[in-house]
C-alpha cells in the first residue's frame, strides 16, 4: 500500500514540474513515505533523516518531508526528534502533497498535515509512475475494521472503505494498456473488500472483473485475512485463468491460544482446514505467510505450537518478525516483560527452520515447468533474465531473446538456495552441456 502511496506523490510531484534522481545530494526535496506497523521502521526513518541534517546545513534551501503512516501517528512529536524537516503530512493528505511543498517553497516550513481524516476514495488510475514496467499496484480498499491486539494500521489508515469497482476496473484497464501484465490488487484486507459499498461485487466477483480485463495477462492480492477467506475465493483461485495460484495467507501464530488474543477471529484448526481445502483445490498453490514471535506472553509451549505450524504446513516463505509493541494498540498494555534473548532465539529458531524449507520447496521444483513473466534483465547474471512464476517464486532464465513482459514456458534446472534457474521450454532440446558460467561462479563462491 505504501509502495502505491509513493508512486503517487512520484506522480504527482512529476505533475508540479518534479524530476526525480538518483542521489539525495543532487535533490531539492526529499521525502519519507513511512510505515510504522514496527518500530524497527520507524528508528530507521529518524536515522536516515538525522544524517540528512548535514546536507540540509550545506543546502538551506534542500526541502525534507516526512509523510505516510508513522506521521500520521506521531504528527507534531516528529519535529520534536526531527526540527530540520520541513514538512509532515499523515496518510490523510496524500494528495495534497504538492500543495503543501509549495506551502514550504513559498512560506517556508515547518509545515504540518496530520488532521486531515482518512482521505477520499477516488480514481487514481491518472497516476502512472510506476515503479516496475510489467506489475501495476492497484489499491482497492484502504483502511481496516478488525482489531488485531498488536496492530496500529486501523489507528493511521482508519476504517475500511472499499474503491467502487468501476475506478478499480478503469485503474486496471490503463495499467494494462500501458503494458503492466500484472495487476497486484491491495488492501489491508482484500477479503472483506464490498462490504461497505452497497451494490459492489464481493472480493470474488471483483477477481471476475478483473480478470476479463483484456491485456491483463496475471492478477495478484495481498492481504487475505484467514477468517474472511471463502469458498468462493478458493474457487476463484482454481478457476479464474489470469489468477495466479499464490495466497500471502498471514497465520501470526500457530497457538489457538494466542490466536485468541491476539484477536484474530480463527484458530489453529481453522487455518490448517483452510489449507487443507486450498491445497486440495489448488495442488500446486504456492503460499506464503506472516508471523510474529514473542508476542506477550508467549510460552514455549505456544512458540512450539507456532513451530510445528510452519512445519507442517510448510510455506514458500514465511515473513517472521519480532513482536514490536505499538503505542495506543491492546498489546502494549499486555506487555509481559518477554526476555529479548528468548524473542531473538525464538526469531532465529524459526527463521532457520523456515529457510531450509523454502530451499527444499525450491529443490522439489526443479525439473517442472513453469511460466516465468518476465520483469527484468539479470544484473547479478549476464544472459538471463529475471521473472516469477504463477506460484511466486523468483527464477532466472537463461535467454537472451526474453523480453521484458514476456511470458516465457521455462524449464526449471536447478535451485541454488532459494533461487531458481532455468531455460526457455523451447530451448531445452538444444541446450549445451558445457559449463554454465553463472553457477560455476556461484560455486566457486
Ligand atoms: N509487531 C510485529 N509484527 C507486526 N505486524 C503487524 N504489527 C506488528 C507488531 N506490532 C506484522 C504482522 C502483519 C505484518 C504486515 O506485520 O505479521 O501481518
Ligand atoms: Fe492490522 Fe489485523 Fe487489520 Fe491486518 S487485519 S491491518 S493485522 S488490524
Amino acid at each position: 500500500m505504501n509502495k502505491r502511496d509513493s508512486e503517487i506523490i512520484l506522480s504527482m510531484l512529476a505533475d508540479g514540474g518534479f524530476v526525480a534522481v538518483q542521489r539525495e545530494e543532487d535533490a531539492d526535496l526529499v521525502l519519507f513515505n513511512t510505515c510504522c506497523v514496527r518500530e524497527h521502521a520507524e528508528e530507521r526513518v529518524y536515522n536516515r533523516m538525522q544524517q540528512l541534517a548535514k546536507l540540509k546545513i550545506q543546502r538551506p534551501a534542500l526541502i525534507l518531508a516526512v509523510g505516510g503512516c508513522m506521521a500520521q501517528k506521531e504528527g507534531t512529536n516528529i519535529l520534536d526528534r526531527l526540527p530540520h524537516v520541513d514538512l509532515v503530512f499523515g496518510t490523510g493528505a496524500l494528495y495534497e502533497v504538492p500543495e503543501l511543498v509549495n506551502r514550504v517553497i513559498t512560506h517556508g516550513g515547518p509545515v504540518v498535515s496530520v488532521d486531515a481524516g482518512v482521505r477520499p476514495m477516488r480514481s487514481q488510475a491518472e497516476f502512472d509512475m510506476r515503479e516496475s514496467a510489467i506489475r501495476a499496484w492497484v489499491s482497492i480498499a484502504e483502511g481496516c475494521d478488525n482489531r488485531c491486539a498488536y496492530c496500529v494500521v486501523p489507528m493511521v489508515r482508519g476504517a475500511e472503505r472499499s474503491k467502487p469497482p468501476g475506478l478499480i476496473l478503469d485503474e486496471v484497464s490503463r495499467a494494462s494498456e500501458k503494458g503492466h501484465a500484472e495487476i497486484f490488487l491491495l488492501g489491508q484486507n482484500v477479503n472483506s473488500y464490498g462490504h461497505d459499498l452497497a451494490g459492489a461485487p464481493d472480493f470474488p466477483g471483483l477477481l471476475e472483473l478483473v480478470n476479463d480485463v483484456p491485456g491483463v495477462k496475471r492478477i495478484r492480492f495481498t492481504t487475505s485475512h484467514p477468517k474472511d477467506m471463502s469458498t468462493r475465493l478458493v474457487e476463484a483461485l482454481r478457476d479464474l485463468p489470469r489468477v495466479c495460484e499464490h495466497l500471502h495467507l498471514p497465520l501470526q501464530s500457530g497457538s489457538s491460544r494466542i490466536l485468541n488474543v491476539m484477536n484474530r477471529g480463527y484458530s489453529r484448526e481453522d487455518y490448517l482446514r483452510k489449507i487443507e481445502r486450498l491445497r486440495s483445490a489448488v495442488p500446486n498453490i504456492g503460499l506464503t505467510t506472516d508471523i510474529i514471535v514473542g508476542f506477550p506472553g508467549e510460552t514455549d509451549e505456544d512458540f512450539e505450537q507456532t513451530r510445528s505450524a510452519l512445519a507442517e504446513i510448510r510455506f514458500d516463505t514465511a515473513y517472521i518478525f519480532k513482536f514490536s509493541p505499538r503505542p495506543g494498540t491492546p498489546a502494549e498494555t499486555l506487555r509481559a516483560g518477554m526476555p529479548e534473548n528468548v524473542i531473538v532465539h525464538r526469531h532465529k529458531t524459526l527463521l532457520d527452520m523456515q529457510k531450509e524449507i523454502s530451499r527444499e520447496k525450491a529443490r522439489q521444483l526443479v525439473g517442472t515447468q513453469q511460466k516465468v513473466l518476465v520483469a527484468a534483465r539479470c544484473e547479478k547474471a549476464l544472459g538471463y533474465v529475471i521473472g516469477r512464476t504463477r506460484g511466486y517464486r523468483v527464477v532466472r532464465v537463461r535467454s537472451d531473446e526474453a523480453q521484458v513482459g514476456d511470458e516465457v514456458e521455462t524449464v526449471v534446472t536447478e535451485a541454488r538456495g532459494w533461487t531458481l534457474y532455468g531455460t526457455p521450454a523451447a530451448a531445452v532440446r538444444y541446450a549445451s552441456p558445457s559449463v554454465d558460467p553463472v553457477h560455476a561462479k556461484a560455486e566457486s563462491e
